[in-house]
């Protein structure tokens, strides 16, 4: 464990090399008001997830999530020892989160209904009462204040018993994912008009079931983490069929995955040997769920494909560790998607990766054949994973847009995108961040003419991170996880966030860093 005052002092240490970076490495350099302005029907709206500020985890007949259940048993998981047992109280302070959304500005929320909530057990045959009361009075609230809820039936709190049967890898999850989402929407598509069915799917396949970075921390890569992908992305079709022809005829809502996707510079773009490890990261990260869904041929990408059956033969596998769709459900996959919801942080640096197919254990890693790094001239926060670079976003966008042509017809909605740091309430970096990314958007939209109709900051508050737990903080709200009554205080980044949603302009110079950034360390 880091001692705290070492952590306070590296902390310091961060904060005052990430605001030089700024000051010095063509971030905030803009200044003035944006030349573009986001067109009158752009949505913007803030998100959250239920197992990151919700608390009460045995409260109100909820069943346990595997989350709860693998910490609890795990207590040294997370790197502060947290766990998800109380978070921002959201629980019972949500009337408190409905006060701040509206005194930013954003007329969206997206958050998550926890599956374990509404059914204890994972299975429709028990429904929680209380659960089914609870949500519904938070969009009714939410809609009161004219707050539109944007919900997402899955993000990452998978229930216990269903996790005890594999959870994503087991191929009954598409029912029992169809059952819990039909309870769903009988139970609130009156008043939910937009809905995303799974949360970042590749996360959750390749850190929590590929590796021990997520629970469940299965370590089963290369093998686990492909089923997860494939019955992730079947229990997603099966999902946006049923909601198609059961719900929308009469509920007339919108129905969408939610992608993750990094940006993939080559480390050298001169070698082509980078250019082409990073596209196939690009495949291997974000194609390999995009494609089957939003390609005009479907399925898997052909890269995808070949790559991971040569390494499963070259391995000795007898079959591809990668499942195959029937042509039954290429077919339910292709268009299952009504916008797209893209979630984006940050950009890597892609160089070949030396590893012999031989070398190891199969791993997706390996498949991909990639060795990432991070351009350490590029401002990092906080989280050690997210570097600041804002072309990336722009890059991103433009590239889903140049290889889906479904997207001529549907929009891409960014469902997530902020930045981790230390928790300052002084947050100029994240004024930054939000300033020089959504300035990306504007250049994506108007200067490539890529279909962007919405933005969602990540986060309306800051909140259990995972395995990070509660030590890095991507809040536009500071919360005092100390305080019995979690104390919520709006960051310069609320302001300054807001004033761009409101105006739908950015102006570069509205909350401007002090000059003096010793001073900043003293306070
Ligand atoms: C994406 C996930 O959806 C969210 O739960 C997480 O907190 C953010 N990334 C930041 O890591």
């Amino acid at each position: 464990m880091r001692s705290s005052s070492g952590v306070a002092l590296n902390r310091a240490l961060l904060v005052t090399l990430s605001l030089l970076q700024y000051a010095s490495g063509g971030l905030g350099v803009n200044s003035g008001v944006s030349n573009y302005s986001f067109p009158d029907d752009f949505i913007f709206g803030v998100a959250s997830a239920a197992f990151q500020i919700e608390g009460a985890w045995n409260e109100g007949g909820k069943g346990e999530s595997m989350w709860d259940t693998y910490i609890h048993k795990h207590p040294n998981y997370t790197v502060d020892r947290s766990n998800g047992d109380v978070a921002a109280d959201s629980y019972h302070r949500f009337m408190d989160d409905i006060e701040m959304i509206k005194s930013i500005g954003v007329n969206y929320y997206r958050l998550s209904i926890s599956w374990p909530r509404l059914l204890p057990n994972g299975m429709d045959n028990n429904i929680s009462q209380e659960g089914m009361e609870y949500y519904r009075t938070l969009f009714e609230e939410l809609l009161k204040a004219n707050i539109t809820p944007v919900v997402t039936l899955f993000h990452w709190d998978m229930p216990t018993p269903l996790m005890d049967l594999g959870g994503w890898a087991n191929p009954k999850i598409v029912d029992y994912f169809e059952d819990y989402a039909r309870v769903v929407f009988n139970l609130y598509g009156d008043i939910i008009k937009m809905w995303t069915t799974i949360n970042e799917p590749h996360q959750q396949c390749y850190n929590g079931y590929g590796r021990n970075y997520f629970v469940p921390a299965l370590m089963s890569g290369g093998v686990g983490d492909y089923l997860c992908t494939h019955y992730t992305l079947l229990s997603h079709a099966r999902v946006y069929r049923m909601y198609e022809k059961e719900f929308k005829p009469y509920q007339k809502g919108q129905v969408a995955i939610t992608l993750d996707a990094f940006w993939a510079e080559p480390k050298d773009p001169k070698r082509p040997e980078d250019v082409r490890a990073a596209e196939d990261y690009l495949q291997m990260h974000l194609a390999i769920y995009a494609h089957p869904i939003y390609s005009d041929v479907g399925d898997y990408p052909k890269f995808v494909r070949e790559r991971v059956n040569n390494m499963s033969i070259q391995q000795g596998f007898s079959r591809s560790r990668l499942p195959y769709f029937s042509a039954e459900e290429i077919k339910a996959l292709q268009g299952s998607s009504d916008f797209f919801a893209l979630n984006h942080y940050t950009t890597f640096l892609m160089t070949p990766s030396l590893m012999e197919p031989d070398w190891e254990e199969p791993s997706w890693d390996q498949d991909t054949g990639v060795r990432m790094s991070q351009n350490l001239s590029w401002p990092r926060p906080g989280a050690d994973w997210l570097t600041v670079n804002p072309p990336g976003f722009r890059k991103v966008i433009n590239w889903i847009s140049d290889n889906y042509r479904m997207l001529k017809k549907i929009p891409i909605i960014i469902t997530e995108n902020g930045m981790a740091d230390w928790g300052q309430t002084d947050d100029y970096e994240r004024v930054s961040y939000y300033n020089e990314y959504l300035n990306q958007v504007l250049l994506a939209m108007h200067e490539d003419g890529c279909n962007v109709k919405g933005y969602f900051s990540w986060t309306l508050m800051d909140d259990f991170e995972w395995i990070d737990g509660y030590s890095v903080k991507f809040g536009l709200f500071k919360v005092d996880f100390d305080d019995p009554e979690k104390k919520r205080t709006p960051k310069l980044s609320a302001h300054s966030f807001g004033n761009i949603a409101r105006t739908h302009r950015i102006d570069f110079d509205y909350i401007k860093p002090p000059l003096n950034l010793n001073k900043l360390l003293l306070e």
